[in-house]
């Protein structure tokens, strides 16, 4: 059941985030309507649900002994994805979609004037390392690409470079590397980025640098932008640099990044962003001083400075190389809330106003993209889910997001970039003179009892249980409306009274 998206939906998401998403899917194959079962599950997994319907059409599954839960690759050693129950609960969410209130919407935008035909960008990482991976991702229809760091001196990778924490569906909650940067030399990704450019003129090709001196920086601007570069991307921000004044070490100083932002300025006539680490405190001082520099916009966020976990065998830290480990960069999910964070201060700057803002880290679906650039985020870029999931996610990252736009009668993306920035508020003018109920549906409610031990142990010990009937009763003396019970409620059974009361 998913509540979030607003209207209620029966099938059940736990059975498909089970599903490992396989390449040429098993259960496809297997289907005897030919249903694409893989790219319905697929949708569905990344709440793309309209189009997880129209994939399934007339399918009819009532009759079907379900050959393709016999192919399911989970059927080999434990419980298949339950995709026909899934199906026949999602025929009858067809009912419930919203209907369309227009039916055209433009999703395209720009990143610093430079038009995008949708706000996705490939991140600078691994995923935009080459030309074979661009071309995959722009043939998959990602927007544009921010190439994979280039610089002018040698890397040093280490070997293994990753590990993740990871969600009971085996997807990553977040992931750390120790990678550095691009390994081609510069030479070698100018003759890609001339290739891509000739072969792809729509799409924006965003070079990701990062210079040892000012000369350095001038003079990687200046090539990319001969290569077809249409925006310069400065890398202040990766945390697995060796040397001083390289990374994030730039990015924790305004001075540095001024004056390396004014030395990019001088060597090509391109915008320039500035790509700002996370591991500060207040990003907006440094965000200014790019501006100062001549920077056009602001990319945030780089991953954040992590251990994701030591092996209590070989008591080594993870990744383990060679018996030791580093402080590596985290992103994905889990890093979401910080990069939001990060995007809303930036777009709430007085000084900042006008530049634009690349947001990126965590975002996995449309609805995530979405909350970017709801907080300001006028593009949008992404690495760790497409690591995890490949290109083919760009789908329902564009299908979703358009779904949404037409159920709301939004015509254009660009009106929705920053429209719920106001909604932030500094903490002396948040309301604190009313309280609002939880207030439990018990046609929903399972009896687990779950909201009565958080209340009694973590809250305010307001909720009463019933052992005999299973039932919990909200005590309205003593709830304060903190609303505890409703965040731990796996059934959505607990919602919010209409009325706020003023406090006593
Ligand atoms: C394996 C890996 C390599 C990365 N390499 C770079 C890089 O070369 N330059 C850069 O600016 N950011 C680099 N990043 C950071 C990403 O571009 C992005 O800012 C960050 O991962 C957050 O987005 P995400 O959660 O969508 O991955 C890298 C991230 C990962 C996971």
């Amino acid at each position: 059941m998913r509540s979030d998206l607003q209207f209620h939906l029966t099938y059940d998401d736990a059975e498909v985030n089970k599903c490992l998403l396989c390449h040429e899917p098993l259960c496809t194959g297997a289907c005897p309507q030919k249903t694409p079962v893989g790219e319905i599950l697929r949708s569905l997994y990344f709440l793309n649900v309209k189009s997880g319907v129209d994939k399934l059409a007339n399918t009819d599954c009532t009759y079907c002994n379900a050959p393709c839960e016999k192919a399911c690759i989970l059927s080999a050693g434990s419980i298949p994805v339950g995709i026909r129950d899934v199906f026949m609960a999602l025929k009858k969410d067809r009912e419930v979609l919203p209907d369309h209130r227009i039916d055209a919407v433009d999703i395209s935008t720009d990143i610093c004037g430079v038009r995008l035909e949708n706000p996705f960008l490939l991140s600078s990482s691994v995923v935009a390392s080459s030309y074979d991976m661009c071309k995959r991702a722009f043939q998959a229809g990602w927007a544009g690409a921010s190439f994979k760091t280039i610089c002018s001196f040698p890397q040093h990778e280490a070997s293994p470079r990753f590990s993740s924490i990871k969600n009971h569906s085996n997807a990553f909650c977040g992931f750390k590397n120790i990678e550095q940067l691009s390994d081609h030399s510069v030479e070698e990704n100018m003759e890609i980025f001339r290739k891509l450019k000739e072969e792809f003129p729509e799409k924006v090709i965003v070079a990701s640098i990062m210079g040892q001196n000012e000369e350095e920086w001038a003079s990687l601007a200046e090539k990319c932008e001969k290569a077809g570069a249409s925006v310069i991307e400065c890398n202040f921000s990766c945390p697995n640099m060796e040397d001083e004044d390289l990374g994030s070490t730039i990015g924790q100083s305004a001075e540095l990044v001024e004056r390396f932002t004014r030395a990019v300025k001088s060597g090509a006539r391109l915008p320039v962003l500035a790509k700002l680490t996370p591991n500060i405190t207040d990003m907006v001082p440094v965000a200014i001083a790019a501006k100062r520099g001549g920077a056009d916009g602001i990319s945030a966020i780089n991953t954040i400075n992590s251990i994701t976990g030591v092996n209590i065998n070989t008591l080594v830290a993870e990744p383990a190389v060679h018996g030791k480990s580093i402080i590596g960069g985290y992103s994905g999910p889990a890093v979401k809330p910080i990069a939001l964070r990060f995007i809303s201060d930036i777009s709430r700057a007085k000084e900042l106003e006008g530049m634009h803002i690349s947001g990126m880290g965590g975002i996995e679906t449309w609805y995530d993209a979405l909350e970017f650039a709801l907080l300001g985020a006028g593009s949008l870029q992404m690495t760790t889910a497409v690591m995890q999931f490949g290109y083919r996610i760009i789908e329902d990252l564009v299908g979703g997001l358009q779904e949404y736009m037409k159920c709301k009668g939004i015509a254009s993306f660009r009106s929705l970039i920053g429209a719920a920035s106001g909604t932030i508020v500094d903490h002396q003018s948040i309301e604190r003179d009313f309280v609002v109920y939880p207030v439990i549906n018990y046609d929903t409610c399972n009896g687990c009892g779950r909201c009565y031990i958080s209340c009694m142990d973590g809250g305010h010990q307001a909720i009463d249980f019933d052992t005999e009937t299973r039932t919990p009763r909200i005590i309205g003396k003593k709830c304060v409306g903190c609303h505890l019970c409703r965040q731990v409620c796996a059934m959505d059974a607990i919602g919010v009274s209409s009325k706020a009361v003023p406090i006593q």
